[in-house]
């Protein structure tokens, strides 16, 4: 059966930037696990696409949000997803949309993807009501400006967030890049 293995079960690919990883892209991470066996967050190092935070740093948050979940793998590719997608045994891309401006984006991408692999299929989520205005661009831009993402970012990365533009961070909050 599609996207199944005797021994692992079902298996998607939720691949992006995540720079940061948000709530909205673990609110579909979790919702995900609920389908499939095992998802594995992939992220894309895009030397072309300007990044605030490295392939490391975004593998290290991720994972540190994922800590306890075992169910849910962290690790990076580059080049094409579908060459990504061949070399582990998923069949399914998951993505989530935001709103009908997400949808056009996600139908090129998906209908480029089937066209690359025939055999992969995107499965598309909406996103939860609570995290349809989150992106990590606008995210950034509001961490950059001072204001505030608590509740829309684990804190980790609020943290992160907030070393990077030189913000304050409270000395008791200071912790490792793992925690
Ligand atoms: O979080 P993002 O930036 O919307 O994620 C986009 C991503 C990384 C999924 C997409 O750009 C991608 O798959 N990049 C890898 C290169 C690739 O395969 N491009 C062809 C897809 S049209």
């Amino acid at each position: 059966m599609k996207g199944e293995d005797k021994d692992m079960g079902k298996v998607a690919i939720y691949p992006g930037s995540f720079d940061p990883i948000t709530y909205g892209h673990i609110d579909i991470i979790e919702r995900g696990l609920e389908i499939f066996d095992k998802v594995i967050v992939a992220i894309a190092e895009n030397e072309e696409k300007r990044s605030l935070f490295s392939v490391e740093e975004r593998l290290r948050m991720v994972k540190s949000c994922f800590k306890d979940t075992s169910n849910v793998i962290v690790d990076s590719f580059k080049g094409l997803l579908v060459n990504y997608v061949g070399k582990t045994n998923a069949k399914v891309i998951l993505r989530g949309l935001r709103a009908t401006s997400d949808f056009e984006y996600e139908f090129h991408m998906a209908s480029m993807n089937r066209s690359l692999n025939t055999q992969l299929d995107t499965l598309f989520m909406m996103t939860s009501k609570d995290y349809f205005f989150v992106s990590s661009r606008t995210i950034k831009e509001v961490a950059r400006l001072g204001g505030a993402v608590e509740g829309l970012v684990p804190d980790l990365v609020v943290r992160r967030l907030k070393e990077k533009f030189k913000l304050p961070v409270p000395k008791k909050r200071r912790i490792g890049w793992d925690d």
